[in-house]
């Protein structure tokens, strides 16, 4: 089946991705990280969406789509794929409709107020790409998983993030209705609870979905 993650920038999806992609066996297809790869490697995809993601604006569709419907035909998502961060617009999600079908769609709400604090204080592994917080990091540097290097993505400065939720709030919020239409949506509610608390809650549902 495939999967859709749809929250906030900061809403916790690509921790539960990591997640839900272990208990179902699913690809985690992350369009951030896609072109936080293509970034690393200084190619003309990476140059290109460089441009907007510093700036917290969506990369151009034609790029996004193309890159998302390509990486679709790869064997590992013969059964399925979980997408983190596409669709991200009505467009992207009507284009996605004529490639792919979608059998869920995990929506986490959260209170935006939760947000600032946790992008700002995100740290990522360089390797791998795990995602920590300072706050649970007692002051490690490096990722617990792999023993990467831990940094701070460039687009997670307050200005940045202001430009991303407005981003959100415009152009992303309405596919929460999209889907609702289609009858796939699954509403969760993110919280200071800690991940593994929401992952119980959206695994329960996928359980009986998935099997
Ligand atoms: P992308 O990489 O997708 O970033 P985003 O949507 O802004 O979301 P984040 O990755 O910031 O947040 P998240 O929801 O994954 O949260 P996380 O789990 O890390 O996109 C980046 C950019 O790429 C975009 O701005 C755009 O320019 C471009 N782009 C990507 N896709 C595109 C598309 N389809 N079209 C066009 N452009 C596109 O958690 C956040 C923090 O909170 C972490 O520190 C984590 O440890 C912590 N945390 C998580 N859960 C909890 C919890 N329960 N309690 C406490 N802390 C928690
Ligand atoms: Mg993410």
């Amino acid at each position: 089946m495939n999967i859709i993650l749809l929250g906030a920038p900061g809403a916790g999806k690509g921790t539960q991705a990591t997640k839900i992609s272990e208990r179902y066996n699913l690809p985690h297809i992350s369009t951030g990280d896609i072109f936080r790869a293509n970034i690393k490697n200084k190619t003309e995809i990476g140059l290109l969406a460089k441009s907007y993601i510093d700036k917290g604006q969506l990369v151009p569709d034609e790029v996004t789509c193309a890159i998302v419907k390509d990486r679709l035909t790869w064997d590992d998502c013969k059964n399925g794929c979980l997408l983190d961060g596409f669709p991200r617009n009505t467009y992207q999600a009507e284009q996605l409709d004529t490639f792919a079908e979608i059998g869920a769609v995990v929506n986490i709400n959260i209170d935006f107020s939760l947000l600032m604090d946790r992008i700002c204080g995100r740290r990522v592994c360089k390797d791998c790409g795990e995602s920590y917080h300072v706050s649970t990091l007692g002051g490690a540097t490096a990722c617990s998983r792999c023993g990467g290097e831990l940094i701070q993505r460039a687009d997670d400065n307050p200005e940045t993030v202001k430009n991303r939720l407005d981003v959100y709030n415009e152009q992303t919020a309405p596919l929460i209705d999209y889907y609702t239409k289609k009858g796939v949506i699954l509403n969760f509610t993110g919280s200071e609870a800690p991940a593994e608390v929401l992952f119980a809650e959206i695994a329960a549902v996928l359980d009986k979905k998935i099997g």
